[in-house]
């Protein structure tokens, strides 16, 4: 771990995926997507703010060309606790979906309910096409009938910080994913 994360890596109880690891996740993920958008018109959709770190390393690893917007939802509340409801915060301002084979951008999946959401929402909107990708699934968290079509790892149900995903605000520029220590999140 990292010197200047010092303060932070104190809250986390152990590292579940290495820098290292993270980085070849990453880069399977990206040649499985150059293979099938080849012919496409691929448009990236980073989803604001957990999938930063994520979108940022996957479209570096791309050889096609693409296009990147963001949107930015809200499933939670300020914890680790899921509301259930799903706010749009950021929309899209584009008049070219019908152009467009857009491919979301998702720090992790959990419940279902955030990437279900904006797959009816961007299909209703006219996009060409509407596919996602989630470095992180939580298999046994779902509670809606919606899977990713491209995962980069499944995990258990522990509550995960570091590479973009957060606690409060906390923890998003740690270069690892770790599982945060529980009493950090029940006081
Ligand atoms: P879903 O709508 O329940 O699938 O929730 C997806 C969103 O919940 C993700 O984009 C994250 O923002 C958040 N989330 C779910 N699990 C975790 C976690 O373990 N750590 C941090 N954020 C999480
Ligand atoms: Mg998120």
């Amino acid at each position: 771990m990292k010197e200047h994360h010092d303060v932070w890596d104190r809250d986390v109880e152990q590292v579940l995926i290495s820098e290292t690891q993270l980085d070849e996740t990453v880069s399977r993920m990206a040649a499985q997507i150059d293979a099938d958008y080849k012919d496409k018109n691929l448009l990236l959709l980073c989803i604001l703010k957990g999938s930063l770190v994520f979108m940022g390393d996957l479209m570096k690893k791309l050889s096609i060309p693409c296009e990147i917007d963001c949107m930015k939802v809200s499933s939670y509340g300020n914890g680790s606790v899921t509301s259930g409801r799903i706010n749009i915060l950021l929309d899209l301002h584009r008049q070219d979906l019908s152009e467009k084979d857009i491919l979301i951008i998702e720090d992790i999946i959990d419940s279902g309910r955030t990437l279900s959401y904006l797959v009816s929402y961007l299909q209703i909107n006219g996009a060409r096409s509407v596919r996602s990708a989630a470095l992180l699934d939580k298999p046994s968290r779902r509670e809606v009938d919606y899977n990713p079509d491209y995962v980069g790892q499944e995990i258990p149900d522990a509550f995960v910080v570091g590479y973009g995903l957060d606690y409060a605000e906390k923890y998003r520029s740690l270069p690892y994913v770790g599982i945060l220590k529980p009493e950090i999140y029940t006081e």
